[in-house]
């Protein structure tokens, strides 16, 4: 073995050398690796005794992609362009034994090679899009010759991986066999050698350009329909243009066009934002300051404790990670209607293709319906998903930490009660913690893991460790009135309440958050969550908000009473104009003596959102939160927040928080009732002294 650098090695056994890289954790194609394989192949290619060449990665997986650490910084030669474009005209055949994950650039390196083979565990995928970008380093030139521009366009769009074996259908791969990379990829170069297999580079297989080239019209169709749900985004338009260019210029032509085009998504705000929340979701697995003898507890069996809509979305999130659950309510109607609901679930799914017959059936037979609490004895985590009434609670959590042994975690899924209040009947309240799904549960990627005052390091983490297993993003929040997000979507509410007091109408208000690619606006969440929730919590802080709690009062609750600030056809969602309300909007204004004016969209957008990132401004500096991008990650996945646009403490940075403040200011002026809209001292820290969310750590002075 002789080391070409640090991440890099070759060798040489019999006729066949190996190039090998070693870049732990996941082989990202970083400089030291893309100089050690230029470096590793041409001393490969000089010596005489070679006569096909393994590429292979060691550690956990073949090259994961790119090093996403290096994007949006100055490039750095050779480039992976410059590396494939190495192997791809190496005279030596080239085969690249894949493991793990051969994503992004790892694919792309791949198909640099003459050949690929995989272990039947390995996945591929070109995961470009999600960050914003397309496979500027080949991929959307290579892939369109090995599987056709249309497949490589289906492909490229939903940026997921598939398996080896897909791979060989598709003619990604031409060979899957278990073993060793080093020793498949060796008993295929063997091959190559002994069967003088023709090793002809991707880029000059041109066959299965040519039905496309000749009638572009099923590539055109598949765009289209692939981007209809995509506005306001770039890079599916730019995924798309580049595999246009496969068969609609030469190679070096179109390569050449993808750098720039990849260089400017890249150094534009939706790529950044895209990036910033992939490391923002692995960070928010990491919680600072625990001991180090803490660990998660192995969990192997949940229970849930209310078959309600949500209770039943709880338990179907563990039969999907094929963790038995059973699922407790006081009767067996209630049980049977909260089953009958899971069905129906799981029943659509199966209709809508996204999962089989078979995969229901073993789900259902995950989940056990019981009448008595006695069912959750055996459970490692027990998650109470009843109505909020704290004495319910209480007698819940007092009776279920009898029946449980110690150190099983006890978690609430309380949205609006105060967890210490509920922890307060525990013995053991170390084992107690927050556990906050969001509606539909079986949905919604967020969970908000919420610490009480005794919350042990292992419970926290047990319920950090059980959000991942089934599949949730999970945000770790401290205990205060809404937790991070609800707490931040309060000012929102307010802010559009006056926004209708002071003369704007629900469409106008929602559309001003729509236009920016929110899925929905504020005032259609509220119809469709019923409006009689946010009228019952304002009654009880006596908080009142003139026109949502008229609108409640004339009888109108939302979409289950069709009509609230819209109107709804029967069995329709669709929301319509509704001039009963409006007319009850303007009586209104007028009884509060406001004279209505015409709104302008760009500030319907500052007033919405800038009192609420003022929220989580103050969130981060209580401590609530362990750091802006956890807040980030709760807009986005609990609340709509469009990734492309990165959360709101990122939006914050790339709005200008000197702007933020200002305006901010103006607002507190205007509204001198309601000091929550003059700014957090951390924002107008951070403004003054000109840095950012991004930089600023909890515990550092700004
Ligand atoms: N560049 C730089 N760092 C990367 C990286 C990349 N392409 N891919 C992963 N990492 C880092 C992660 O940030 C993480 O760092 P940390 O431990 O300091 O937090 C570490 O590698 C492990 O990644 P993680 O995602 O936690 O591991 P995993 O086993 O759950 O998943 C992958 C592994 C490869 C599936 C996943 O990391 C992934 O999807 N990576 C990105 C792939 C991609 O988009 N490639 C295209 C770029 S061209």
């Amino acid at each position: 073995m002789t080391q070409i650098n640090a991440k890099i090695a070759i060798c040489v056994e019999g006729d066949i050398g190996f190039i090998t890289s070693d870049n732990a954790p996941v082989n990202a194609l970083g400089i030291a690796v893309r100089e050690g394989l230029v470096e590793g192949l041409k001393a490969l290619n000089e010596d005489p005794a070679v006569k096909a060449i393994v590429l292979a990665c060691a550690g956990r997986t073949f090259f994961a992609g790119a090093d996403i650490t290096e994007f949006g910084k100055p490039r750095l030669s050779p480039t992976l362009q410059d590396v494939i474009a190495a192997l791809e005209s190496s005279p030596k055949p080239v085969v690249a034994a894949i493991h793990g994950t051969a994503l992004g650039g790892g694919l792309e390196t791949a198909l640099g090679c003459h050949f690929r083979v995989a272990v039947p565990a390995a996945r591929v995928g070109l995961p470009e899009i999600n960050l914003g970008l397309f496979a500027g380093g080949g991929g959307t030139q290579r892939l369109p010759r090995l599987i056709g521009p249309e497949q490589a366009l289906e492909f490229c769009l939903s940026g997921k991986p598939v398996s080896a074996k897909q791979a060989l259908e598709l003619g990604i791969v031409d060979a899957v066999e278990e073993g060793e990379p080093a020793t498949i990829g060796a008993a295929f170069a063997r091959r190559v050698i002994d069967e003088k297999l023709p090793a002809v580079p991707v880029r000059d297989r041109e066959e299965r350009l040519a039905a496309t080239r000749a009638d572009p019209s099923t590539f055109d169709a598949l765009a289209a329909r692939l981007t209809a749900r995509k506005q306001g985004q770039d890079a599916p338009q730019a995924n798309i243009d580049s595999v246009r260019r496969s068969f609609t210029m030469s190679l070096d032509d179109a390569l050449a066009i993808d750098a720039v085009a990849n260089r400017e998504l890249m150094s534009g705000g939706q790529s950044r934002a895209l990036r910033h929340l992939f490391f923002a979701e692995r960070e928010a697995t990491k919680i600072p300051g625990l001991p180090e003898s803490a660990k998660a507890r192995e969990v192997r069996k949940g229970a849930i404790i209310g078959a309600g809509t949500m209770g039943g979305g709880i338990a179907m999130c563990f039969a999907g990670a094929g963790i038995p659950v059973a699922i407790i309510d006081t009767t067996q109607e209630a049980l049977d209607r909260g089953m009958e609901r899971v069905k129906a679930n799981y029943a659509t799914s199966v209709k809508r293709g996204s999962i089989s017959q078979a995969q229901m059936d073993q789900r259902l037979a995950l989940i056990t319906p019981a009448v008595d609490r006695a069912a959750a004895a055996d459970a490692d985590v027990v998650i109470e998903a009843v109505f909020e009434d704290m004495a319910v609670k209480k007698e819940i959590f007092a009776d279920l930490e009898k029946r449980v042994r110690p150190g099983t975690v006890l978690a609430s899924n309380t949205s609006a009660l105060d967890v210490d209040d509920i922890a307060s009947v525990l013995d053991r309240p170390e084992d107690f913690v927050g556990m906050h799904f969001f509606s539909p549960a079986n949905v919604m990627k967020l969970l908000e893991v919420v610490k009480a005052a005794k919350t042990s390091p292992d419970a926290i983490l047990t319920a950090m460790a059980v959000g991942k297993a089934i599949g949730k993003v999970s945000v770790l929040s401290g205990n205060c009135d809404g937790f991070i997000g609800n707490r931040m979507v309060a000012k929102r509410s307010a802010q559009a309440e006056r926004l209708l007091q002071q003369g704007a109408f629900p469409r106008q208000v929602d559309a001003a958050l729509t236009n920016l690619g929110f899925p929905m606006g504020p005032l259609t969440t509220n119809d469709m969550s019923g409006l009689d929730i946010g009228y019952s919590i304002r009654k009880r802080r006596g908080t009142p908000f003139p026109i949502a709690d008229a609108i409640v009062e004339s009888g109108r609750l939302g979409q289950k009473t069709g009509a609230g600030y819209y109107r709804y056809e029967p069995g329709d969602r669709t929301p319509h104009a509704n001039p009963e309300t409006q007319a009850l909007i303007i009586a209104t204004s007028q009884k509060l003596g406001i004279t209505r004016r015409d709104i302008a969209e760009a500030e319907m957008v500052e007033r919405l959102l800038f009192p609420l990132i003022n929220e989580g401004a103050r969130i981060l500096e209580e401590g609530i939160a362990l750091r802006a991008s956890d807040v980030d990650l709760v807009w986005i996945n609990g609340y709509g927040w469009p990734r492309h646009l990165g959360g709101p403490m990122f939006y914050a940075d790339e709005a200008g928080l000197p702007h933020i403040v200002a305006r901010l200011r103006e607002f507190a002026a205007e509204t001198p009732d309601d000091p929550s809209l003059r700014p957090a001292a951390l924002l107008v820290e951070l403004a003054e002294k000109g840095q950012s969310f991004a930089v600023w750590q909890q515990g550092s002075a700004a």
